[in-house]
């Protein structure tokens, strides 16, 4: 008798012991290492893929610089590199801003990303005009286009492991294909396949990319899996898509987003989320909706975001034979160009680190795992 209730106690011993040891090893959360101090998101995805930030060139100092030291392990210029910027006249390439970024990647071990060859937006207007002020040629834009390409390809070539070719070629309106841009009414659709071209000549060991936003919406979807099954058929180098990532806390949904990532990577291409952050505004959200002045981060954005955040980093690792990298564009809540766009003055809190750089609450949900 007594035996048996010796045993039944040793037995049950045995299992608080477990609940014990489950509680402090098992459940603990492999990255928790229970100090609140981050190791960085890039040692924490070490085995899925570089974590990045955008910058500019007055980010490389002071407390900014330390936590994109620590905490990233790829680079994009936010918009040094851009056409408008590194190209202002057809015969002035300015490059202290972009050299800076560039040498501050290679002094800290940190990938580069080039954003963006060839774009709509932020390129200079003498690009599209002759001498007397009028539209240029077909030729003549596509001949600027090969120059700028092979002249900012080549000064990078080794450092920038990875283009963003073209940008945002595709149109929103679902009755259009291309945006009519001055590349697209002077050029029609052959610039594209062109910059692949003379990006892959002059640095072969580059990753070519097409990014995009809006890449979740079914019909652009389409459009943009249409265009780049077109161009790979032809043999253009395109190696990835940039999935921009500009999303918020209510759009798009996790089905949608994976819908992206599978049916583009079943072309054969690697995806990249590349300008990641999660707006706590609704697109249809206008200043006015709310008090003026009263732009605060409520409770229920905050946890509206981590959820979000959470789902889509499960998503990322499940996918991390496909993504090769996700940059998020800016580094911190203390400065994101969404506190001007798309409504000026209105302040936004999309990325994982607060105004003050301490990581937040979604931070980790993002790296707990
Ligand atoms: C944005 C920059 O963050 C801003 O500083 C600039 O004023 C406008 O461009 N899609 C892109 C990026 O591909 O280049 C844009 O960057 C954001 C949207």
């Amino acid at each position: 008798m007594r035996y048996y209730i010796l045993k039944n106690v040793l037995r049950q011993m045995r299992f608080v012991l477990l609940l014990i040891l489950i509680a402090t090893t098992g459940c603990k959360k492999k990255n928790d290492d229970n100090t609140g101090q981050s190791k960085g998101l890039k040692v924490y995805y070490s085995d899925f893929f570089p974590v990045g930030a955008s910058v500019g060139s007055s980010n490389l100092t002071g407390d900014e610089s330390i936590l994109l030291i620590k905490e990233f392990n790829s680079i994009t210029a936010e918009n040094a590199m851009k056409p408008g910027p590194i190209h202002p006249s057809e015969n002035n390439y300015y490059w202290t801003d972009a050299d800076k970024i560039v040498d501050f990647a290679v002094a800290n071990g940190m990938k580069i990303r080039g954003h963006t060859l060839c774009w709509h937006s932020q390129t200079a207007a003498w690009m599209f005009l002759d001498a007397t002020g009028g539209t240029v040629t077909k030729d003549v834009l596509l001949q600027r286009l090969k120059d700028h390409i092979k002249t900012v390809v080549s000064r990078y070539k080794g450092k920038v492991y990875a283009w963003d070719v073209v940008n945002e070629a595709i149109d929103d309106d679902n009755s259009k294909i291309y945006r009519e841009s001055s590349w697209y009414n002077i050029c029609g659709e052959e610039y594209i396949a062109k910059a692949f071209q003379w990006a892959h000549e002059a640095d072969p060991d580059a990753l070519l990319f097409y990014n995009d936003y809006n890449t979740e919406s079914a019909s652009k979807r389409d459009k943009i899996y249409n265009m780049l099954k077109k161009l790979l058929d032809a043999g253009i180098p395109v190696h990835g898509i940039g999935l921009q990532g500009h999303w918020s806390i209510y759009w798009p949904s996790e089905t949608d987003i994976l819908s992206s990532i599978s049916k583009f990577s079943s072309l054969g291409i690697k995806v990249q989320i590349t300008e990641l952050d999660v707006s706590v505004y609704s697109s249809s959200a206008n200043f006015s909706v709310r008090t003026p002045g009263d732009d605060t981060f409520t409770s229920d954005m905050e946890q509206k975001q981590i959820n979000f955040y959470k789902a889509i980093f499960r998503d990322f690792r499940t996918n991390k034979n496909v993504i090769n990298g996700v940059t998020f564009w800016n580094i911190s809540d203390r400065h994101s160009w969404l506190d001007n766009f798309p409504v000026a003055n209105r302040k936004n809190y999309p990325l994982l680190f607060d105004k003050d750089l301490k990581p937040k609450k979604a931070y980790w949900e993002v790296v707990n795992f």
